[in-house]
């Protein structure tokens, strides 16, 4: 969730979101009323929360339920199926391919299912209890899945088959002179990745072969796994500076850090994915160990945050989250996800209903 909206654009920029969701949405119009999307009145924000509170709670809670709905599908092919995760039944060749990243991948991404799944399910309560709708969006779940053995045949809300993943949370993190929040942007890992679409999940059968072609889906997927949590990472810390209750603080500043947690060990495991160019659509993963990569911008073994420069350059470099500018944070969340290609076939209502709970969130200030 690499966030690059400015704030003086983050108001007017409904229009473009829309004209975007649309542009790549080519499913049907979601039936139902904006029941999720609407905004939150004094009232329905009583029980001890304020409005600007409910709102960043419902957005995360949002957030929370579209990762682990990607990171179920993630599970179902590639995890360990059990009932802390069910669904799924595995697939051997995607599973085989993503242990050539580190042989304990499937348990971690049971482990960051289950986690994505307790977030929104917190989150949701936490809102029931003090008498805020929870979020739902089971109404959008209309997305086609995998139809590869080991895949459940059921709606999904997020497409893991056409991403286009940006990378530079790589560079980003090594980068001892440059911070996002102070305007700056950061090469790509794997460049080829951030162009065109790639599937992070074996589509079809026809997918498990060849080995080059099932090993770069998995790289895709050791690639994706990271920049799905960098972005939780940064968005936890940049909506923590508006809310007004501690309790709420503490539910933030205590999620967060599992979503670093979890960022921290797929950083770890994407430089594990080997060299190769994919033989069915020329997709290349580069040596980054080798020139033109190397260095330490792009050596494999510099996984810890390098310091960088922190809210004005008369301070010394400091070690840290970037970005955690919390201007417009969640709609470039929203943003991120969306140019991801998460959503391609998700209806226009779909668009709106996120982009409604997005603008909520960042319309909050601390003591609103
Ligand atoms: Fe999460
Ligand atoms: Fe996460």
């Amino acid at each position: 969730m690499v966030r690059n909206v400015h704030p003086s654009r983050a108001r007017a920029s409904r229009r473009t979101f829309l004209r975007q969701g649309l542009a790549v949405g080519a499913g049907t119009l979601g039936a139902g009323l904006l029941a999720t999307g609407a905004p939150i009145t004094a009232q329905a924000a009583s029980g001890g929360l304020t409005r600007g509170d409910a709102a960043i709670l419902r957005f995360l809670s949002a957030a929370e339920i579209l990762e682990t709905d990607l990171w179920q599908q993630y599970n179902e092919l590639g995890g360990v199926q059990d009932e802390e995760v069910p669904g799924g039944s595995g697939s051997t060749a995607y599973i085989e391919a993503l242990q050539v990243l580190d042989g304990d991948m499937p348990q971690y991404i049971h482990d960051n299912t289950e986690d994505e799944f307790t977030h929104f399910t917190f989150i949701n309560a936490y809102l029931v209890a003090h008498g805020v709708d929870p979020v739902n969006l089971d109404r959008f779940r209309t997305l086609p899945g995998s139809t590869a053995t080991g895949a459940q045949h059921i709606g999904r809300l997020t497409n893991l088959m056409e991403l286009t993943v940006d990378t530079s949370w790589w560079t980003r993190y090594r980068s001892r002179t440059k911070n996002p929040d102070f305007g700056d942007t950061f090469p790509q890992a794997v460049p080829g990745l951030s162009e065109g679409k790639f599937p992070a999940i074996p589509r079809s059968d026809d997918d498990l072969s060849p080995p080059k072609h099932i090993q770069a889906i998995a790289n895709t997927a050791g690639f994706h796994f990271a920049f799905i949590e960098q972005g939780g990472t940064s968005l936890y810390p940049s909506l923590a500076q508006r809310v007004t209750h501690r309790e709420v603080l503490r539910i933030l500043l205590s999620i967060g850090p599992t979503e670093t947690a979890h960022f921290q060990t797929w950083q770890d495991k994407a430089g594990n994915a080997p060299a190769l160019t994919d033989p069915t659509n020329g997709l290349v993963f580069p040596d980054l160990n080798a020139p033109p990569f190397g260095g330490e911008d792009f050596q494999t073994n510099l996984i810890m945050p390098e310091p960088t420069i922190f809210l004005s350059r008369k301070f010394p470099p400091v070690s840290i989250i970037r970005p955690t500018n919390t201007e417009g944070a969640a709609m470039g969340a929203a943003r991120a996800l969306t140019a991801d290609g998460l959503f391609i076939g998700q209806s226009p209502e779909f668009f709106r209903v996120l982009h409604d709970l997005a603008e909520q969130a960042d319309a909050a200030r601390h003591g609103t």
